[in-house]
């Protein structure tokens, strides 16, 4: 299994709408997906609508039992193979400073378990862990918990700032608590393609980052919300701007899944070379310029 942290800094920069994406693209390719929701506000929970369940990852995290997983995880509305690890707003309290250590590591060792003995049906392949906006104790446990990180920004006048201090935060948890974490990129979301003000952050955001900048950004689309609002997979939604959106989330998965030649669960991709991971990037552009 490998389990990608999506993360930002700030908030509403669409770090549910990549981890719905991703998951989408996960379901169109057949790859058992489990969605975690460690956001308070449980908006990737609300979108993927699974029934009722006894517990919520707030328990997981006090508690992180098979017993207790398995009350808290459910099957999400759009289909059998993308399951939720449910949030609840009782995650705020795990969010607040306290001492850090064994509880920083719940998810993890969850994670661990469901891997090794899972919980519902056949065992998952991919883990998308949807983080609250800021660098708090939650998202600090989802990069404990991950083999990659995908850090997703608005191309907006503070974006280069937020991406630093989000690849820090990487940074200090790959030193400290989990060597095997590495950060996919930086993929910069609503991005509107005419805009020279988004061009100019983008080109900001490059030189500062480099080929970390994701060459693919998600382009603004009223198809997004649109899905999310109906509780679809992108890729279900029938409309030019969500086959487009459907397009550029398969490439965010494929980079993910090749990312993973060292992650603690193997899992690759078919019909891929190490040799597709670290070509260069051209420039920033979204699938339809
Ligand atoms: N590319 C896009 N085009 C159009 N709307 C978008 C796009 N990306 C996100 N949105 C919309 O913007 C809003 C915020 O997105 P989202 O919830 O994914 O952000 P977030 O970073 O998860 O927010 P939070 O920090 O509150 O968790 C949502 O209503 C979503 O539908
Ligand atoms: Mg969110």
């Amino acid at each position: 299994m490998h389990t990608v942290a999506v993360l930002s800094l700030k908030g509403g920069v669409g770090k549910t709408t990549v981890a719905l994406g991703i998951a989408s693209a996960a379901l169109r390719r057949g790859t058992r997906t489990l969605v975690a929701d460690l956001d308070p506000q449980g908006n990737a929970t609300a979108s993927l609508d699974p029934p009722y369940t006894e517990a919520t990852l707030a328990d997981v995290l006090e508690t992180p039992h098979r017993a207790v997983l398995q009350r808290a995880i459910a099957p999400s509305v759009w289909s059998d193979e993308v399951d939720v690890l449910v949030g609840s707003d009782e995650l705020e309290l795990l969010n607040e400073p306290g001492p850090e250590g064994r509880r920083l590591e719940n998810l993890s060792r969850a994670l661990d378990e469901l891997h090794q003995s899972p919980t519902r049906g056949r065992p998952y392949d991919l883990a998308v862990l949807d983080c609250p906006p800021s660098l708090g104790r939650l998202t600090r446990s989802a990069l404990v918990a991950a083999d990659s990180a995908i850090l997703v920004t608005e191309p907006t006048m503070y974006a280069v700032s937020g991406a630093q201090r989000a690849l820090e935060a990487i940074k200090q948890i790959r030193e400290q608590q989990n060597p095997d974490l590495r950060a996919i990129g930086v993929l910069v979301n609503r991005l509107r393609v005419r805009s020279h003000e988004h061009q100019f952050r983008i080109a900001e955001l490059r030189e500062s980052f480099g080929s970390l900048v994701m060459p693919t950004a998600i382009p603004d689309r009223l198809a997004i919300q649109q899905a999310q609002g109906a509780c679809s997979p992108i890729h279900e939604w029938n409309s030019p701007g969500a086959q487009e959106i459907a397009l550029t989330f398969n490439m965010v998965l494929a980079k993910i899944l090749r990312s993973d030649r060292a992650g603690r669960h193997r899992f690759r991709a078919e019909g891929e070379s190490e040799a597709e991971t670290t070509g260069p990037v051209e420039r920033v552009r979204s699938t339809n310029p």
